[in-house]
């Protein structure tokens, strides 16, 4: 039907954060009062509404656990094989718990500049020895190979040997903590009655615990972490698999959510894994949204075309502004009681708040975290200036198999078939953006500007900001009232830069 004499064809305004402002509101409250908590979707809660982007070029296993760390949460991307995103999911959930339940471990006759490498790799500074049946050795530690200058020696002749300091399966937090202190030691490994090594504490986990108050967690005090599927070739597989790996929720993660594969997808993964959420999208209508929900999401992700890196609205002219499509989506999702995810094109604090306003319970981020330290690819050094890299994940480079690579990414935009990299049609670019150092000091400023937004607002929690927030629809002669002006900067502020 016609809208006020424009034809429906047309009758819909799309609106994206550049168009609108969020209006100050009555506010009886201290920023402290404020609780960021948010659902990511029906039973995974997260402490600060953040999730970061399933990208090749931003989560990884490392972005995942400094992410869960500072309250959010990752999602691991599916530009890898399966085997390979297990056990980035398994890295994730073994990083922080009360216990390793499966610790690394080394040989006696590896040598210390074996022990070295491992450790190097995991991050560790010690480890249990054991022998090819499990059983407990010894502990080689930083401590223990320091002084040593033949790193050609062997580990057993280095090491703490047996007897040492152990725990029983299933010791309380309070007993290991005891005995860590007790015996002044940073590890204490867990064995059975036979004296093979079940698991491994460490004073590291108890000193993170305190040091991240805000880290999103399951019910066993491991991290949370999300993980991509796609629909196409072994998609199942690979959400079994993350699953069987521990992964909290699973979203299946396409560019076209509203296609009849997607829904399948999400009901087939629903239907054999009822404990575990499955996210469906990407969708940008209400219908999108509807759709994902009657197939069973537990949460739906929307966003088409927002992306900074994204062409797929200049390549298929497909996509809505991102406010107007978050509005639209989560008028379905709230009838459902569903959560919405706010994915791609946020660009400052303020974007944050206004997904939540126009009804978004978290957002998820691409560009704003692919140039923090711990995204995957190094550190780039141009005319004196840090950058990394960062790419959609529908760019050519993303997508081709040149060199002898193997691209899982293609089916995302529903290429699967195409066979030639020639012949692929990208709906992305690949560039890079300015380095941001540690994801703690990035995600404070942003949660720092969302609580300021909430306290204009008068929203002490995230469904409060939502009931509570209206938007004004500004001009560009109101963006650029907006932004800096009138001033050359001469200091770069940490929360804003002119794009
Ligand atoms: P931002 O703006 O945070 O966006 O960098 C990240 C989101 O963009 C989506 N994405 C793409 N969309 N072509 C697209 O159309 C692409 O190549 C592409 N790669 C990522 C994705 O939803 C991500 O979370």
């Amino acid at each position: 039907a016609d809208v006020d004499g424009v034809p429906a064809k047309f009758a819909t305004l799309g609106l994206t954060y550049d168009d609108v402002l969020l209006l100050p509101g009555e506010s009886d409250m201290t920023p402290e009062d404020i609780d960021t908590s948010s659902l990511v979707s029906r039973n995974v809660r997260v402490n600060v509404p953040l999730l970061s982007a399933a990208m090749d070029k931003v989560t990884e296993a490392r972005m995942a656990i400094a992410m869960a760390r500072q309250g959010g949460v990752g999602v691991l991307h599916r530009n890898l094989s399966i085997e390979d995103q297990a056990r980035q999911v398994d890295q994730v959930k073994r990083s922080e718990s009360g216990m390793v339940a499966d610790p690394i471990t080394i040989r006696p006759d590896a040598t210390l500049e074996e022990a070295d490498a491992l450790c190097g790799r995991f991050r560790i500074s010690g480890v249990p020895v054991t022998d090819g049946a499990g059983k407990l050795l010894g502990i080689v530690t930083n401590r223990d190979m320091a002084f040593e200058l033949d790193r050609s020696r062997q580990v057993r002749d280095v090491m703490t040997p047996m007897p040492l300091v152990t725990g029983k399966v299933g010791i309380s937090r309070d007993e290991a903590m005891e005995l860590l202190r007790r015996h002044k030691i940073e590890k204490l490994p867990l064995v059975d009655p036979a004296g093979t090594l079940k698991g491994l504490i460490t004073v590291k986990d108890f000193v993170k615990a305190e040091q991240y108050p805000l880290a999103s967690k399951d019910s066993e005090g491991r991290l949370l972490v999300g993980a991509a599927v796609g629909v196409a070739g072994d998609a199942y597989d690979r959400a079994q698999a993350l699953i069987e790996a521990g992964a909290d929720f699973v979203v299946v993660d396409t560019a076209h959510g509203h296609s009849r594969l997607v829904g399948d997808m999400v009901a087939k993964i629903k239907s054999n894994f009822p404990r575990v959420d499955v996210v469906g999208g990407n969708i940008a209508t209400r219908d999108g949204a509807k759709s994902l929900i009657d197939a069973g999401a537990d949460g739906v992700k929307v966003g088409v075309g927002p992306g900074s890196i994204c062409t797929t609205r200049v390549v298929a002219g497909i996509g809505v502004p991102q406010v107007t499509a978050i509005y639209d989506a989560a008028l379905a999702a709230k009838e459902a009681g569903v959560p919405v995810i706010g994915d791609g094109g946020l660009q400052y604090s303020g974007d944050i708040a206004k997904a939540i306003v126009a009804g978004a319970d978290t957002v998820m981020l691409g560009s704003l975290l692919a140039g923090c330290e711990e995204s995957p690819g190094e550190l780039l050094f141009i005319n004196g200036k840090q950058f990394k890299s960062y790419r959609g994940m529908g760019s050519l480079a993303a997508m081709q198999t040149r060199g002898g690579g193997k691209s899982y990414s293609k089916d995302r935009y529903f290429q699967e078939g195409v066979s030639g990299d020639d012949k692929l049609i990208p709906e992305g670019v690949e560039g890079q953006v300015a380095y941001r150092g540690p994801v703690s000091a990035v995600v404070h400023q942003l949660i720092g500007g969302l609580k300021q937004s909430m306290f204009y607002i008068g929203g002490r929690t995230v469904p409060q900001m939502k009931e509570n927030g209206r938007f004004v629809r500004i001009t560009s002669a109101g963006l650029k009232e907006s932004h800096p002006h009138d001033i050359q900067m001469t200091t770069e502020a940490p929360n804003y830069t002119r794009r």
